[in-house]
């Protein structure tokens, strides 16, 4: 498996698989926009050179944000999700970043098992943050991973 930063001739398949995944997934432009935010950065895991999975975060003011991650369905339950956040974590370090949040949706229990298995502890929620169909809305739930140096 390798890591490597993502750029912006990823965005293509990045949106792709953002797309597959999620309801109102975003195109390739938005994470075009991302990129070339200055304080927004990205990694892309790949097996045998094949686009397997990325991770999208933003850094401000000593703090970070996950915006994004996603594992292409074949390659779940293979560690790959886990090796993208300890690639985060140690580029985090690196910054002396000490606090990484993110928000998920209430109705995603797959990512909170994740996220609660790699030491993120729940803050709290965003009430009908996420759109599903027919209008309907979802929370957003808050969790913070506390990264020491
Ligand atoms: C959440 C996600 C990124 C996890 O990626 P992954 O590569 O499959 O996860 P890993 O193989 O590294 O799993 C690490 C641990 O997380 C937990 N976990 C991961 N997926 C899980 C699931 N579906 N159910 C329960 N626990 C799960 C397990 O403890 C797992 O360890 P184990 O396999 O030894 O039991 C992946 O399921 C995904 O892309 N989901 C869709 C997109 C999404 O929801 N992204 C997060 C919101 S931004």
């Amino acid at each position: 498996m390798n890591i490597t930063p993502l750029t912006l001739k990823d965005c293509r398949q990045v949106a792709q698989l953002h797309q597959a995944t999620f309801y109102r997934g975003w195109n390739e432009k938005d994470f075009e926009s991302f990129l070339k935010e200055l304080c927004v950065f990205g990694f892309k895991i790949e097996q045998k050179g094949v686009f397997c999975g990325y991770i999208l975060w933003r850094e401000v003011a000593g703090e970070a944000e996950i915006l994004t991650l996603g594992i292409s369905p074949s390659f779940k339950r293979m560690g790959m999700g886990n090796k993208l956040l300890n690639a985060l974590v140690e580029s985090l370090k690196a910054h002396r970043i000490s606090k990484l949040f993110l928000e998920v949706a209430e109705d995603n229990q797959e990512a909170q098992d994740f996220y609660i298995k790699n030491g993120f502890i729940s803050l709290g929620k965003r009430p009908n943050y996420y759109l599903r169909p027919e209008n309907k809305l979802v929370h957003a739930l808050s969790f913070l991973k506390s990264i020491e140096g």
